[in-house]
């Protein structure tokens, strides 16, 4: 592609990446850095101090000399009100990251700074932000040269439904295949708190200013729904849509070594593709209850697993007092699952983890990263979400593309997992008749995502076609 080569002749552009400050999507636009670094573009990733750190620190699958191109600036936030995860949930959605999420929007001013410092530097400031973080950048439209892009964290799937049923239905553009809005989708009730939403609101208001939207999903999982945005979007503006992903490193190297993980030495040690890696990610913890019913379900399922229980983030991962409370397990547990399963406590290296062949299932909360990675490696889901988009992941993931089952009903959020929920789910993924069709789902939509990424496959193409676009 020319882009690499044609160097001289090319107007110089930089890219700006203004993530919001919560794992998920710290670690979304720093993959996106490093595939735009890789054609040649300088990036800034513009944070707080202690998020930027958690970025690096946790990155998974690059090795870090690949940050040495990306430029971090690292800004403060003014002090706002530090409050712990909670444990106890009636919405799950983790809300002690909601001050944290409001102090971000004094970015604004830094992140204004930074653009104009680079547009006279730059033929082209391309702005790429994370859709909760369109306040923050929003003077884009001060610079002459700057454009931006909305990027969407989540399914096209997620976003076309719910933009889809917020349109009254005497206004809505046009008529869509009644299966591509099924009828029994979960509900949005439950998925997150009133000040969440009011946040999310907000942000949307804001938004007008860009020139396309970025999605991290790919034309092979969801083409229908891209498009169908597409095709929404049309009715209003002329931006553009391009779906990007998977973003995560395709092709994991797990050879033996000093800083392997533990978990990879004992899975290179069990069968081909008998072992179920359960997360729920970064923002969730689970009941003292309901982690007693996963224990007692994971025991009696007789399957093996690895299990990642940890506490929720709080606002500063690197605060000592993060480190203190750790869930309890039932007496002896560890002990009595020693010979089948396997309790990490710690930061897992879940890329590396799916990848392995000895893992043949993904207990999750149905983050869509976590959906990509599973989907990418071709490895089926239990789903489990927890709130935001999850229930709805969950969904394209069970109902849709089948290429899992489900743990938690949405229906019934309200209420604990009991093991018995439990055990049913997680033989019918890994030891069922069903089961091995839904495996063999997920290997053959695996190969096709990771077919797609090669040269010349659909989404090499749209990445390709996204970066020649910036760089015209
Ligand atoms: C996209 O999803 C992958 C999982 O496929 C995740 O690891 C990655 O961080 C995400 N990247 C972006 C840019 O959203
Ligand atoms: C939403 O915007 C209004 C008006 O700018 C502001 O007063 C309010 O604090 C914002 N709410 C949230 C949750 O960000």
């Amino acid at each position: 592609m020319e882009v690499q080569n044609g160097n001289q002749q090319r107007p110089q552009v930089v890219v700006v990446m203004v993530p919001l400050p919560a794992q998920g999507h710290l670690n979304q636009l720093l993959h996106l850095s490093h595939l735009i670094t890789s054609y040649g573009i300088p990036v800034h990733y513009a944070g707080s101090t202690s998020h930027n750190r958690q970025a690096k620190v946790r990155l998974n699958g690059w090795d870090l000399e690949s940050l040495t191109n990306i430029h971090f600036h690292d800004f403060e936030l003014p002090p706002f009100e530090s409050r712990p995860p909670k444990d106890d949930l009636s919405v799950p959605f983790p809300s002690h990251l909601q001050p944290l999420f409001e102090a971000s929007m004094h970015l604004r001013k830094p992140v204004y700074n930074l653009m104009q410092q680079l547009s006279v530097k730059y033929n082209r400031v391309v702005v790429i932000h994370d859709n909760s973080m369109t306040y923050v950048v929003q003077d884009v439209k001060l610079i002459t040269n700057g454009e931006a892009y909305t990027f969407i964290p989540t399914c096209a799937f997620y976003y076309f439904v719910c933009l889809w049923e917020n349109i009254p239905e005497e206004e809505k553009p046009f008529q869509i295949d009644p299966n591509d809005f099924p009828e029994c989708l979960p509900s949005r009730e439950g998925c997150i708190t009133e000040d969440m939403l009011e946040f999310v609101i907000n942000q949307s208001k804001c938004l007008g200013f860009e020139s396309g939207w970025l999605y991290n999903t790919s034309r092979v999982i969801e083409g229908r729904y891209v498009e169908l945005m597409e095709k929404l979007s049309s009715t209003k503006t002329n931006i553009k849509h391009f779906a990007l992903g998977p973003f995560n490193p395709l092709h994991i190297k797990s050879e033996s070594g000093q800083n392997r993980h533990e978990c990879l030495e004992w899975l290179d040690e069990q069968e081909k593709s008998s072992v179920i890696y359960v997360s729920f990610g970064s923002t969730t913890s689970l009941t003292d209850e309901q982690t007693k019913e996963l224990a007692n379900g994971l025991e009696k399922c007789g399957e093996k697993f690895i299990w990642v229980l940890r506490r929720a983030d709080s606002n500063d991962v690197f605060a000592e007092a993060d480190k203190v409370r750790n869930p309890q397990l039932p007496a002896g547990y560890e002990e009595r699952v020693k010979d089948r399963g396997m309790v990490v406590r710690d930061w897992a290296p879940q890329l590396e983890i799916l990848a392995h062949p000895s893992t043949g299932g993904f207990m999750s909360h149905c983050g869509w990263n976590s959906c990509m990675e599973s989907i990418s490696m071709g490895v089926p889901i239990a789903a489990w979400p927890m709130h935001s988009d999850q229930p709805r992941n969950a969904f394209l993931l069970s109902n849709l593309l089948k290429v899992g089952v489900t743990v938690r009903d949405w229906k019934h959020r309200g209420e604990v997992v009991k093991s018995s929920t439990i055990e049913d789910a997680v033989k019918t993924l890994m030891a069922s008749e069903e089961g091995k069709e839904i495996k063999k789902r997920a290997a053959e939509l695996g190969e096709a995502v990771r077919g797609s990424v090669a040269e010349g496959g659909v989404c090499c193409l749209e990445r390709e076609a996204f970066i020649a676009h910036i760089s015209r």
